[in-house]
């Protein structure tokens, strides 16, 4: 790939213009990232088995009436996508209290929320990401009051969809970060990633972590545990 087709560089992704104007080519990289960036280091496979894995569960949720950017994996490490224009809000919904959630409001990790909870936070690494409300996200213009409506429907949507994606392979869906865009009639769409660095997956029986929270923490091996929710889903690709 061309260096002066890149037109985004992330923390674990790099894009590259491609000769379709309305396609994006993804690269994931090598690297995991913490604390925003301030921890870093490379996992050699990490990239694959991500790609592989957003790959799956994109296709799946296709199949299953959630229409979202991915269009074909294309080799190891990349994909092809739609290109967006996208709204700068990491959009996270919770079913378990876990991560920041537990810290925040002292909530007991493994507490079962009785409903969903979604939140937002305004995507800007200079600020660190700061968690927002509906207000901030008006007054900062960042989306329309139609638009975060039906973000939050396409959320709950998906999680309803993921649950049932995950109970087949035996992981209890914690919580997830989700990213959107605007298709050019203005549509929204879900976009980024969604993978073991995305969200939290908890194994039903073990209750041990099956995601990025072994690297957060240092209470694992990151490549053994995305490798074992990448087998889990080929279990289930070969059933169907
Ligand atoms: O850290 P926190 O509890 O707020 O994370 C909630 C969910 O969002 C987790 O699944 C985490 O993996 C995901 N997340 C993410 N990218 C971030 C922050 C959180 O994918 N920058």
């Amino acid at each position: 790939m061309n260096t002066c087709d890149v037109i985004y560089e992330g923390k674990a992704k790099k894009m590259y213009r491609t000769e379709d104007e309305s396609i994006v080519l993804v690269e994931y990289l090598d690297q995991v990232t913490a604390l925003n960036g301030a921890r870093k280091d490379e996992m050699v496979g990490k990239a694959e088995l991500n790609n592989t894995i957003s790959s799956f569960i994109f296709t799946w949720l296709k199949k299953n009436g959630i229409e979202n950017h991915f269009v074909s994996k294309e080799g190891k490490t990349e994909q092809l996508i739609k290109k967006l224009e996208m709204i700068p809000l990491e959009i996270v919904l919770r079913n378990v209290a876990a991560g920041s959630f537990s810290k925040r409001f002292a909530v007991a990790q493994g507490t079962v929320l009785t409903r969903p909870i979604i939140e937002f936070y305004y995507k800007a690494d200079e600020l660190d990401d700061p968690f927002i409300n509906d207000a901030h996200v008006d007054y900062f213009s960042i989306a329309t009051e139609g638009e975060l409506k039906s973000i939050r429907q396409l959320t709950l949507m998906l999680n309803e969809k993921l649950i049932e994606l995950f109970d087949q392979i035996d992981l209890t869906l914690v919580d997830f970060k989700i990213e959107v865009g605007r298709t050019s009639d203005g549509k929204i769409l879900l976009a980024d990633e969604i993978s073991p660095d995305t969200c939290r997956l908890w194994d039903k029986t073990s209750k041990q972590s099956l995601d990025k929270d072994v690297y957060r923490k240092k209470t694992g091996d990151l490549l053994t545990v995305y490798r074992e929710v990448t087998n889990r889903l080929d279990a289930l690709k070969e059933e169907n």
